[in-house]
């Protein structure tokens, strides 16, 4: 039976700002995807909480965006209620750094070197937001969220506002228990991270090396959604792309980048349906001839057929 009862819909058509049917597409970096049935942008962590607390127990599936750079959203869009979160206040308090969730990882990174901080470097590598980068413990250069975070402030729908340790949070490679774990369905709302006092300019000039290097490595340009792929344990899902001759094979409009195999370009028009079938054969290629099972890092989100 469709959750969709008068009473729910009413309760729904009563939150300031609700948009339905709003594209979706262009609110991810894939530039794919169908509509939110239902869809708001909230800042401030009172009303996120209200909100959620409301969907939960109504029974409403709701899902979060942050900046969209990890997902693959259907064709046929996300039923329920969208929330987009985009609260980007900060606070630098000594050599801890407390971020709201909707803040983007890259600004953060500036701001941690423009505060004269070390450590947080490798988040210019990052193109998610800090809400994104502590549900799936985001990383780059080998380095990754957990080794620098202090704690996570949020709430849990029925329970309540929570804080959060690295611990209860499961962080393991691009997971934690908020994606795959007791605290499904958990909104973050900040994270506070602790970094080490240092020369601000030399964090700079590693910073524009580093992106140097990402530019040069990665299809940085294009319309993509980052690592399609997580690394098997002690190998890399690009370098068995490559090695299964697998760079440029296409779904209609999307694309194994020649530049780097674990990395899917959407050139212009591609679905969802095109990314996934390309994901699909790309698993059993590499299966078929490394025996290696490659899984998805992307979260595929929506009504999928
Ligand atoms: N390689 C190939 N062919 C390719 C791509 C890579 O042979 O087409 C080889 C490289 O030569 C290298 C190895 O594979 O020896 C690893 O490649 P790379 O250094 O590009 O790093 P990666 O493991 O593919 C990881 C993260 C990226 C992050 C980079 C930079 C994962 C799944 N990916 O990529 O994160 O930017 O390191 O540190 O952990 C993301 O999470 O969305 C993301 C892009």
């Amino acid at each position: 039976m469709s959750w969709r009862t008068k009473s729910k819909l009413d309760w729904l058509r009563t939150l300031p700002g609700l948009a339905e049917e709003e594209p979706l597409d262009s609110r991810n970096s894939f530039g794919i995807g169908g509509p939110a049935e239902f869809f708001l942008e909230l800042g401030k962590a009172e009303a996120i909480e209200k909100t959620i607390a409301g969907a939960k127990t109504r029974e409403i599936p709701y899902l979060l965006l942050g900046a969209g750079t990890n997902l693959l959203i259907a064709d046929r869009g996300v039923e329920g209620l969208v929330i987009r979160v985009v609260n980007r206040d900060f606070h630098v308090a000594g050599t801890r750094v407390r971020a709201a969730a909707g803040l983007k990882m890259m600004r953060l990174a500036r701001i941690a070197a423009d505060a004269n901080l070390r450590g947080f470097e490798f988040a210019i590598g990052v193109p998610g937001t800090v809400g994104g980068a502590v549900y799936q413990n985001a990383g780059s250069w080998g380095k990754e969220l957990s080794e620098v975070l202090v704690e996570a402030d949020g709430f849990s729908p029925g329970s309540g506002k929570k804080t959060w340790t690295p611990i209860e949070l499961k962080l393991g490679y691009r997971t934690s228990a908020l994606r795959e774990g007791a605290l499904k369905g958990s909104l973050v709302v900040s994270a506070t991270i602790q970094l080490d006092r240092g020369d601000g300019e030399e964090a700079k000039r590693l910073m524009a090396k580093l992106t140097r290097e990402r530019n040069e490595t990665q299809p940085i340009k294009t319309k993509n959604c980052g690592s399609v792929f997580k690394n098997p344990p002690g190998d890399s899902a690009g370098r068995l792309v490559q090695a299964a001759g697998l760079k440029g094979l296409r779904e209609g409009k999307a694309l194994v980048s020649q530049q780097h195999g674990n990395f899917i370009i959407n050139e212009g028009g591609a679905t969802a349906d095109d990314v996934r079938r390309l994901i699909e054969r790309i698993q059993a290629e590499v299966g078929r001839r490394f025996n290696m099972q490659l899984e998805t890092e992307v979260e595929l989100v929506g009504r999928w057929k």
